[in-house]
């Protein structure tokens, strides 16, 4: 099959033809990818100076059809149209009993999409292939456990739909489902990729009162302007931390979420944030965070917590992210500023690296 590579000499990505697959395993499905975004996360892997977990196929803001089912999956069949998910969710594993998603054991190989026994269903030469982030999206085919995979009608269009994969789950599930913003409540948001647009459409979707944003890259802020952020920042003109706080009478905000990846937003957040109030990390960023844990933690009972995929089950919440998309509640097409090609992936990651426009998706 086709796939945009990370390989063992690394960048750029190589576009190549003879990746090979497995027949499926019992409970995995064949997908044959129709559409895939690119997320700051995929950027982060291929930048990274050395992995060893290369040649990688990396994208997992996925979507396609079901080409081959193995001989135990159940709930699909050959021709279902799917929206996959970096983060299956088994349902009776230690964590989903306890409604924690996000963390089930199934998911636990997400950075490498290895199979238990330390096999991917992927090679090249005789090399495994590692799906990255569980997926591998930027390949034409994806072999992947059949929880990763959700059906959807078969009327939805993937070429939009894709985006709730990674973005979409991780930025309204951010605001929904882990921090669980109420209604009024007042929102600062720290980064305006589609990661940060998604929080702000999240804190929307949850009638939050202010939706304050900042962003150093003026076309991110108009972006979240048109998303529905109250209160713009440029955190090079604006003091954001200070402007957050007057925004809100003196009190500072119930909810701050940082959606860069930064140590120092993370700091921010704790300083902007209100007595009680909550600070989610959703940026990742893949060397360890030089982060002062400051003593009002304790006195101020501040929370700082994390979020991995808005603790999303995608079973749950992809399906109820299309039907808030149907009924106009959500902005899918917004969100999506490119279209390319699979070859033209390398492009795709330069428009990330500059922030131009929002995010791609590339197209088999
Ligand atoms: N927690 C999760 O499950 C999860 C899932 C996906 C992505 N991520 C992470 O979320 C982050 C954002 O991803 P994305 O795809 O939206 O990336 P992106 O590159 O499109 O957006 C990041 C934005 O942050 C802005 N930014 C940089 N420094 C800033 C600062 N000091 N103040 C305010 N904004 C600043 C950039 O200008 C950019 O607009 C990345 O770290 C990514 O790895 C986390
Ligand atoms: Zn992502
Ligand atoms: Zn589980």
């Amino acid at each position: 099959m086709r796939a945009a590579l990370l390989e063992k000499t690394q960048q750029p990505l190589v576009v190549v033809d003879d990746v090979e697959i497995e027949d499926p395993r019992s409970k995995d499905v064949v997908v044959k990818i129709s559409h895939c975004g690119i997320c700051h996360s995929d950027l982060t892997m291929v930048d990274l100076p050395a992995s060893e977990q290369l040649p990688c196929i990396y994208g997992h803001e996925a979507a396609g059809i079901v080409e081959e089912v193995g001989n135990a999956v159940t709930r699909l069949t050959r021709g279902d149209k799917v929206m996959l998910t970096p983060l299956p969710s088994c349902g009776t594993c230690y964590y989903c009993v306890r409604s924690e998603f996000s963390l089930c054991v199934d998911g636990q190989n997400f950075m490498t999409g290895m199979r238990s026994d330390g096999t991917s269903p992927l090679s090249r030469g005789g090399d495994s292939v590692f799906q990255g982030f569980g997926l591998g999206g930027w390949g034409e085919y994806a072999v992947v456990s059949e929880g990763r995979a959700i059906k959807v009608d078969a009327d939805t269009p993937l070429e939009i739909a894709c985006v709730i994969g990674c973005a979409v789950q991780t930025g309204v599930g951010a605001v929904l489902n882990t921090a669980k913003v109420e209604e009024g409540a007042t929102v600062l948001v720290m980064g305006l990729g589609g990661i940060g647009i998604s929080i702000v459409q999240g804190a929307r979707l949850a009638n939050a009162a202010r939706i304050i944003v900042s962003d150093p890259v003026a076309s991110r802020r108009d972006y979240a302007s048109n998303f529905g952020a109250t209160d713009i920042l440029d955190p090079e003109q604006d003091d954001a931390v200070a402007r957050a706080i007057e925004l809100t009478g003196g009190i500072g905000v119930d909810y701050a979420f940082d959606a860069a990846g930064n140590s120092q937003l993370i700091s921010d957040g704790l300083q902007a944030s209100r007595i009680g109030g909550t600070t989610v990390m959703v940026g990742a960023a893949i060397t360890p965070l030089e982060l002062p844990i400051p003593a009002m933690l304790v006195t101020h009972e501040k929370k700082l917590i994390g979020s991995l995929l808005g603790s999303c089950n995608g079973h749950r919440d992809v399906p109820r992210f299309l039907a808030l998309w149907r009924k106009g509640a959500l902005d899918l097409e917004s969100m999506i500023s490119h279209r390319r090609p699979i070859e033209d992936v390398n492009l795709g990651l330069d428009d990330m690296r500059a922030s131009r426009g929002l995010r791609t998706v590339l197209e088999f």
